[in-house]
Formats: C-alpha cells, structure tokens, sequence
C-alpha cells in the first residue's frame, strides 16, 4: 500500500520526499495546468524529467495530450525515453467513447513494454478489462464516483477481488480524493495506491489537537527549564 502525490509542483514532491511519506507521483494535463505549466510539451518534458528524477526510483504518471491512435503511440514512446521510472497515462477511451484506447493500451504494453496507467476509469468493469489489456496500472477516479452517488469502496472491494483471483498485476490506483477521510478509507478497501493532491496530504498530517498536545509539551518544558 502506497500514498503517491497528485500535483505538478515540484516543490510539493519535493517537500514531501524529504518527509519519506509518498511512493510515487502522478500528473495530468488539468493538474499540470492548474499548476502553471503553460509552456507545452516542452514544459511537460522539462517537469516531469525534474520530478522524475526527484522521486527515483518511484513511478511518475504522465498522460498523452491527444487522443489520436498514432499520437498516443508516438507520445508514449517520448514519454518513455525522458525517465526510467515514467509511466504512460491513456484514457480508457476517448471522450465520445471510442474504443481505440484499449488497443493502444494493449498495443504499448505487449509490443512497446511501455508501462501504461489506465486513467479516468469510474467502475470496476473499467479496470478489469484495462487490467486484462495489458496496464500495469488501473486508475479509479473515487471521489468523481462518490460524486455520482455510487460508493468508491465497493468498487474497490469488487476490483480487488477479482483482479487476485484471475491473479492480474495491475496495481490499483485511487485517484480524485476529496476529503481526507478517503485515504485511509480506500486503502482499507483494497486500493494499492491512493494518490492525493498536497493539501489533502498536509491534513493528514496536522491535527488541532496534535498541535494544541505540542503547545502544552514547549510550554512545560519551558517552565522546567526556567525552574532549573
Ligand atoms: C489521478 O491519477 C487523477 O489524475 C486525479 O486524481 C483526478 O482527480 P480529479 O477528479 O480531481 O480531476
């Protein structure tokens, strides 16, 4: 069981590496966006090679940018050659649900050995069958299925259960955590991975009362201290 980092920041990745707490971290075009990478594919490029290489030998998550079958395939190949330790995000299809996708997934694993990671997946069907196709990772976006009024949990339990025993590899990761409770919450259920955005790292961390335990801690020691 693993936490991975959900940003483009490096300063975040590399925060919390030094902390020895994430195994991993993950990107997409939104985070990346949301995280001021503007520049195009040459940013892309020069990100993840600065967090690929922070992270090593843990795995970094990077998506294709388009959704056409040779693009993909060409991306991948690039994305492949920046870092060992950068896996290949491709959608489960494409956003009118073409079908292409699952045939690059395969194609990539079996013909490329490019290591891919299934993404935007909202069911457990989605994962089995991304799994059988050959990716080493299976992205079940949580919080968006919450959102849809289904429980992320039992996907997970279903996912677990059936990729042990047809003894699939594929690692499962939870993605588009909203609330600090998920972690904990889908680890148990049976995910590999968890990946969570800093800030929803940084409230598993700091506790009110942890802090107010500390303040009572400094204060007494101080008092001693001046009683000596
Ligand atoms: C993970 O790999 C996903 O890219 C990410 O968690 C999606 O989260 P969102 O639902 O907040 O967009």
């Amino acid at each position: 069981m693993a936490i991975f980092l959900d940003t483009g920041n490096v300063q975040e990745v590399e925060k919390y590496m030094k902390m020895g707490v994430i195994r991993g971290v993950t990107t997409n075009p939104t985070i990346l966006l949301k995280d001021g990478v503007k520049g195009g594919k040459k940013e892309i490029e020069e990100i993840s090679i600065q967090i690929a290489k922070l992270i090593y030998p843990y795995p970094l998550s990077v998506e294709v940018t388009s959704n056409d079958y040779r693009e993909m395939i060409v991306e991948a190949e690039e994305y492949s050659k920046w870092a060992e330790n950068i896996n290949v995000k491709i959608t489960i299809h494409g956003p009118n649900g073409e079908m292409d996708n699952l045939v690059v997934i395969h194609e990539l694993a079996t013909k490329y050995k490019i290591q891919i990671n299934a993404t935007a997946m909202m069911s457990a069907q989605q994962c089995l069958l991304a799994a059988m196709s050959g990716a080493a990772y299976v992205s079940l976006f949580g919080g968006r299925v919450n959102n849809m009024g289904y429980n992320c949990s039992l996907e997970i339990k279903k996912l677990r259960t059936v990729l042990d025993s047809l003894e699939l590899k594929a690692k499962i990761i939870i993605g588009s955590t909203r609330e600090i409770l998920n972690v904990m919450e889908w680890l148990e259920a049976g995910a590999d991975i968890v990946t969570v955005v800093p800030d929803i790292l940084k409230g598993m961390i700091i506790h009110p009362y942890t802090k107010e335990t500390v303040q009572m801690f400094l204060k007494d020691a101080a008092e001693t201290n001046k009683r000596s």
